[in-house]
């Protein structure tokens, strides 16, 4: 090795050793005759003195360095002098008197700082990811990450299931997102998949007797990019035979407490994990992944909204539509340009309009109401018993300010619940020290495609109806209920799993609810169904986002910032330049032919 040591790990037990370290110039301080270097590598960093008096040569040398060269130094880890200790480095009470220099490389100047952390437009980071990642925030990402994906590992193997891998060349394994196809060259006119999760996989493992198998799967879907989605992502993927849906639960909720007591000790979590079922969490915070680290509680305000005097919430409920709020606390206050800002936010968000109620001018009780002192773009339709009975449902309490959303229940649930989560944030309620995590379960089976008037998975088409609603597969698809749950945390899902189907003529019942024909069913799903005529037994697993998980875990925006080579928003890799024409030859081969598009244009 070129070094003896790491510069991060040298502290005040050294003194007195000499050493070989080799790594980046982080930043240089000429002091005329000293000249300090700051030398980092992956552990860390160390301060490194060159003194003409110690080794003329070497100082010569580290005239010339500029940041990010790559040196190896040799000397002696000596105590700093007295009043130069640096708390805020980790080798800060040490320093290296170096008697030894030699360049291994030099360095460009790099196109932005490593050595702080400053904003930098995002494309250019990832063009430039080999300097991107030396940052320390990428750096610790990407470390906790090994880490965790380590904690999996041992802690999978220590309850005995086995890491078995599956295809990346493979058939369609739907997830609801568009696939990514390969071309088959032997195959002219066939195409790979590239699965969008193990699904079907990891089932037909457990019909071959593997009982627990798990998998730090690479999944892909063609889908648009967001702060918490990617084309091309992991799953802790995971399946267990012969469990019930609590064994699962109980899993998961044992992997995820000890990986943050045993890696994070910092991090604050509810054990047992709280549960709530999908109708309940739609009620109470109109999503199925609410961020939990605040109340702010939702009601449905329906007959206190037809005791009114205002036309649109009488409209809104003949037209079988919900009126809903919750209450901001505090917030009574807020002035008219502050109640016009999240009326923008929700109406960008699908909802046609706000309403405010500040409930200010209680006294000391309702009966006392000064309606004078009511803040409301609605007041005038108002008395004040409408006050009281929407304070009553919402918790308000004198000082609070009621928000009200009125439209059909999907539009509203979503704009409400995005309105939640921002009040929660501007309140300062997200606290990133809490991770809360909640089990939300009883999902239903099947949701509604309103567009295309047909029924989609609502998780994907494997999942075991609950017991006792398998009747309703042909007469009411909408009211069955699954066997399936998802882990959610700060408003995130992070898993999602399910008790799998394993009898072949409830999985055909359930893909003529989804609208396959018996060809399609078996151009599509022959594997899995046979499969299932040879011996399947009871299985059902779940698969926990890795890069949410560590996102969540280092407080960061975007998935983006803990994967060492992500695509941008616009799934391009600006370090690459993919997605890149092929040669017209590779073209051939593959008898294929691009057409119908300017190639100009898109490059
Ligand atoms: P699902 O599609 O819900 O379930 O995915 C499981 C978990 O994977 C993560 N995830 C993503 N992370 C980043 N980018 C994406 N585009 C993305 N899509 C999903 C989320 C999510 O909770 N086969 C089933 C699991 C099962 O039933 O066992 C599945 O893939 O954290």
């Amino acid at each position: 090795m070129l070094k003896n040591i790491s510069c991060g790990s040298l502290r005040s037990e050294d003194i007195g050793k000499s050493v070989t370290l080799a790594g980046w110039v982080h930043r240089r301080r000429d002091h005329g005759n000293l000249i300090f270097i700051d030398l980092r590598d992956r552990e860390g960093l160390v301060q490194v003195v060159f003194n003409p008096e110690l080794e003329e040569k070497s100082h010569d040398i580290a005239q010339q360095l500029r940041n990010e060269w790559v040196i190896q130094v040799s000397g002696e880890v000596s105590a700093r002098p007295e009043g130069t200790v640096n708390s805020d480095m980790k080798s800060g009470e040490i320093e290296v008197y170096a008697s030894e220099l030699t360049v291994l490389n030099q360095s460009l100047t790099p196109p932005f700082y490593v050595n702080e952390d400053v904003s930098v437009d995002e494309n250019i980071r990832l063009k430039y990811r080999y300097v991107d990642l030396r940052r320390e925030s990428m750096k610790d990402a990407l470390i906790a990450r090994h880490k965790v994906v380590k904690y999996i590992r041992d802690f999978l193997d220590s309850q005995e299931f086995l890491e078995i891998e599956t295809p990346i060349l493979i058939k369609s394994t739907p997830e609801g997102a568009r696939d990514h196809i390969v071309p088959s060259r032997l195959y002219p006119g066939n195409f790979y998949a590239l699965p969008q999760s193990p699904q079907q996989l990891k089932q037909l493992l457990m019909v071959a007797g593997f009982e627990k198998y798990f998998q730090i799967a690479r999944c892909f879907r063609d889908e648009d990019s967001r702060a918490d989605r990617q084309p091309e992502f992991t799953q802790l993927d995971l399946e267990m035979s012969f469990v019930t849906q609590e064994d699962v639960l109980s899993l998961t909720e044992d992997l995820f407490s000890g990986l943050l007591e045993s890696l994070f000790p910092d991090k604050k979590f509810l054990k047992p994990f709280p549960r709530l079922t999908y109708d309940q969490s739609m009620s109470d915070y109109g999503t199925d992944k609410p961020d939990l680290r605040f109340d702010l509680k939702m009601a449905d305000l329906g007959e206190a909204a037809l005791k009114t005097g205002f036309n649109v919430f009488h409209n809104v409920i003949e037209n079988q539509g919900i009126v809903k709020g919750f209450a901001a606390p505090g917030c009574g206050e807020f002035t008219r340009g502050q109640i016009d800002e999240l009326t923008n936010f929700v109406k960008e968000r699908g909802a046609s309009g706000l309403i405010a109620i500040g409930i200010n001018g209680v006294e000391d009780s309702f009966e006392s109401l000064d309606m004078d002192k009511v803040r409301s773009n609605i007041a005038r339709f108002l008395t004040p018993e409408n006050v009281k009975d929407f304070a009553d449902l919402t918790g308000a309490k004198d000082g609070d300010l009621v928000l009200i959303v009125a439209g059909d229940t999907k539009s509203t649930n979503a704009a409400l619940a995005s309105l939640r989560h921002e009040m929660g944030s501007r309140l300062d309620l997200t606290d990133t020290d809490m991770m809360h995590f909640a089990f939300i379960t009883d999902f239903p089976l099947f949701e509604w495609n309103l567009d295309e008037q047909r029924w989609d998975a609502s998780h994907h088409a494997f999942c075991m109806p609950k017991a006792g609603y398998e009747k309703f597969l042909s007469e009411a698809p909408g009211k069955v209920i699954a066997q399936s749950y998802d882990l959610v945390c700060n408003g995130l899902e992070m898993a999602s799993g399910s008790i799998r189907i394993h009898d072949r003529k409830m999985q055909e019942d359930v893909f003529a609810v989804l609208g396959y024909t018996k060809e399609e069913v078996s151009e599509r799903f022959a594997q899995i169904l046979d499969a299932f005529e040879y011996g399947a037994p009871p299985h059902g697993g779940i698969a926990p986002g890795i890069d949410r998980l560590i996102m969540v875990l280092m407080n960061k925006e975007s998935i983006r910032d803990v994967i060492a080579f992500p695509k941008t928003q616009s799934q391009m890799d600006p370090l690459f330049g993919a997605p890149s024409m092929v040669e017209e030859s590779q073209l051939e081969e593959l008898h294929l032919e691009v057409v119908g598009i300017d190639i100009e244009e898109i490059n």
